[in-house]
């Protein structure tokens, strides 16, 4: 009886996801989900980009079995332990040092959005200036600091008080492929009189994670880097959701070929879903003093276990880079594919290694396709200002089998949305001859046979499932609406 209503009695109306994948999850493994009637899910959606390497990785979890069998210490505030200590020893050897980045690491408090926060702050103490650029579209997080560089309004809106200290400026492309937005910040920052503050810093995304998968390109990268080296700006990326291997390789700005001045990291950082959160800090900017930014969670040794096993495992060569390079070129060869066929339904195919995914003309249109997929499925989320686009969000070391399922379901789905036929990819202007299909595509027409349950909200396929299960309005992580 409580089961039923346990979570709309009890829990409050802030809750999100489950609006959208109305399902009791229990056990979980690789990409696959498993509810509690035994329904199975692939899951493109990977904990929001928290788990790169898939649920319950049996090296990351023999690992973390070991050290809990052993009692190693669980929580330790900020002292000094030996799980903490081959963490740092890994990041070092796998990462910075192969890298030549010549970082301190800060462990700030264990979520996004309080690296975000230790970052911005830090940014303000090195130059003693308050303004800090942001981009549109940017998502860094919602505690207050971090929400002044946030663009989605949903999110802002519910601060309570001003957002201050914080610029918007246009992203890369954000005002068309052509029209050069570093020029216009340097324009600005450059005018006494234009009103906009020298600022601290600038922090940004190299692939948009909520605001839509707009990728920053490689040379605005670079000019962005060289203005702000010119000003006495630091250069702060935010690779929460595009670091870790997500955009191909460890960060996301190696394809740049830039080292910012801080990085903050943490969603797929521990590998396992535990929370944990850092700051890397360019060793001549680390001007904390001693506990002057503190907290109680900086020390979770079972993420610090995860996190050095993750590391030693698969960044110690250049294997599992492949691996991904080679994932997210299938990903994007059959995405593009989605777009040849459904034409004027899609208006574009966007992101970088497995952060990829297909903008819809129509918002409505990729809920549809979301809820459908879910039905059929698989567990897929939409990002972007007007939540249109879907988002690919696989872990990385999904096999190759289950990329295609996944991929299967989620075009299936499309199809069944925009009711496409022979005729329509015939008529369309983006005909699916325009894009061969890579050799090893099938659409699986799949049986939808799971049974509906209205005591777990399972949504019934392709009737319920096409509209949300709680009928209210509702919004994911990043904010937008599903009806
Ligand atoms: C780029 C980026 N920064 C910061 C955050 C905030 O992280 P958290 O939700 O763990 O606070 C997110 C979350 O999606 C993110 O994508």
């Amino acid at each position: 009886m409580l089961r039923k209503n346990t979570f709309s009695l009890l829990e409050s109306e802030v809750r999100s996801y489950p609006r959208n994948f109305p399902c009791m999850l229990d056990r979980a493994r690789g990409t696959e989900l498993v509810d509690v009637n035994g329904r199975r899910y692939l899951d493109f959606l990977a904990g929001a980009g928290s788990l790169n390497y898939g649920h319950n990785n049996p090296v990351l979890k023999s690992a973390l079995i070991k050290y809990i069998e052993r009692d190693g210490i669980t929580h330790s505030l900020d002292l000094h332990t030996a799980a903490k200590e081959r963490f740092i020893e890994a990041m070092w050897c796998a990462i910075l040092k192969p890298r030549k980045l010549d970082y301190v690491i800060q462990f700030t408090g264990p979520t996004g959005t309080n690296a975000v926060e230790a970052a911005m702050k830090l940014a303000r103490k090195i130059t003693g200036r308050t303004n800090i650029i942001t981009f549109t579209n940017g998502f860094h997080g919602v505690s207050l600091g971090a929400l002044a560089a946030t663009g989605n309004k949903h999110h802002r809106k519910a601060s309570g008080v001003p957002l201050q200290g914080t610029t918007v400026m246009p992203y890369d492309g954000y005002l068309g492929a052509n029209i050069d937005t570093v020029q216009y910040i340097e324009r600005l920052l450059d005018d006494p009189s234009s009103g906009v503050d020298l600022p601290a810093a600038v922090i940004l995304e190299c692939v948009q994670g909520e605001g839509g998968l707009n990728v920053a390109r490689a040379p605005w990268l670079r000019r962005l880097k060289a203005m702000c080296e010119a000003r006495d700006i630091l250069f702060i990326v935010d690779d929460i959701q595009a670091g870790c291997g997500r955009t191909g390789t460890f960060f996301s700005f190696e394809e740049a070929g830039i080292h910012p001045d801080i990085v903050t990291l943490s969603k797929s950082l521990s590998g396992y879903g535990l929370p944990m959160a850092v700051v890397l800090i360019k060793r001549e900017f680390d001007v904390w003093k001693p506990g002057e930014h503190n907290g109680t969670f900086r020390g979770n040794n079972h993420a610090f276990v995860t996190a050095a096993a993750a590391l030693e495992h698969y960044w110690q060569t250049s294997k599992f880079t492949d691996e991904i390079a080679a994932k997210g070129e299938h990903l994007r060869r059959r995405l593009q594919r989605m777009e040849g066929r459904f034409g004027p339904h899609i208006r574009d195919t966007r992101g970088r290694g497995m952060m990829r995914g297909i903008t819809c003309v129509d918002p409505a249109k990729a809920d549809e396709i979301g809820a459908r997929a879910f039905a059929d499925g698989l567990i897929i989320e939409r990002c972007g200002p007007h939540d249109e686009v879907l988002k690919c969000l696989m872990p990385l070391t999904t096999p190759e089998a289950e990329l295609d399922e996944g991929l299967d379901i989620l075009e299936q789905a499309a199809e069944t949305v925009f009711r496409v036929s022979k005729a329509f990819e015939a008529r369309s202007p983006k005909g699916i001859s325009a894009n061969p299909a890579p050799a090893r595509i099938a659409v699986i027409a799949r049986s939808t046979g799971a049974s509906a349950s209205k005591s777990t909200g399972i949504v019934k396929p392709g009737k319920a499932a096409v509209t949300r299960a709680s009928g209210k309005k509702s919004r994911g992580q990043n904010g937008q609406l599903s009806a």
